[in-house]
């Protein structure tokens, strides 16, 4: 079993690119593919980068949207500097971090982007369940902080919550599809919820 692991990752052709790319993380590629389809990132974009640690996201979403770009990184983990990225480390679940955020983005962003992903315990419904509370966590800051017109990823373990996942995501967004890049390893039970033209204040109101 690690013998076929060390033998898959030293054939992964992500792994060989990201470091001649000098990428910290072979998910580079998944943003890129995302990105690359959806066409997110412009020159200048204000971007929340959730769940940043080792950075690769951040590293594309600089490269892809310039110096005059503002991105702001958030970790539970250590982020080593990247210039141009205000990177935060701390719980984003935590209100202090999340007011934080909201004094840094100094007005709405661009695009909310989400890799977060808790620890795993190897019991489906309980990981499944950690993942999805992550993403309506990522959405409600995005319900705080996104233009109107703006875009939203954010990765999700399927399960029995990612319907109303995806529910909730298609009344704040014009557009929200889930998308499942090459670049996640096959035994890889993510997916990535892709949303675009954020509705604005008026889609946060709850129904009644
Ligand atoms: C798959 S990694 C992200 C990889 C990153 N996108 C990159 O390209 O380098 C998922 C990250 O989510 C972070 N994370 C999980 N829960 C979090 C939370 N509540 N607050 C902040 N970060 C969190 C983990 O610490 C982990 O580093």
């Amino acid at each position: 079993m690690a013998k076929a692991w060390f033998k898959n990752r030293l054939n992964d052709p992500y792994l060989k690119k990201s470091r001649a790319e000098d990428y910290r993380s072979r998910a580079a590629y998944k943003l890129e593919e995302i990105d690359e389809k959806y066409k997110l990132i412009k020159p200048g974009s204000k971007i929340l980068d959730l769940g940043a640690a080792p950075g690769s996201w951040s590293q594309y979403a600089l490269r892809k949207a310039g110096g005059k770009a503002k991105i702001i990184a958030i970790d539970l983990l250590e982020v080593r500097p990247i210039d141009g990225v205000t990177i935060l480390q701390g719980d984003i679940r935590d209100a202090d971090n999340q007011a934080k955020i909201i004094e840094l983005a100094a007005g709405k962003l661009d695009i909310i982007l989400s890799d977060m992903a808790p620890d795993t315990t190897g019991v489906h419904y309980a990981d499944t369940e950690n993942s999805a509370m992550l993403v309506h966590l990522a959405l409600d800051i995005a319900e705080k902080l996104l233009k109107p017109g703006g875009s939203f990823v954010a990765k999700v373990f399927e399960g029995a919550e990612y319907q109303a996942l995806l529910q909730r995501t298609k009344k704040l967004f014009g557009f929200a599809k889930s998308f499942n890049p090459k670049a996640s390893l096959n035994r890889s039970r993510e997916l990535f919820l892709v949303a675009q033209q954020f509705k604005g204040p008026a889609a946060c109101k709850p129904q009644t």
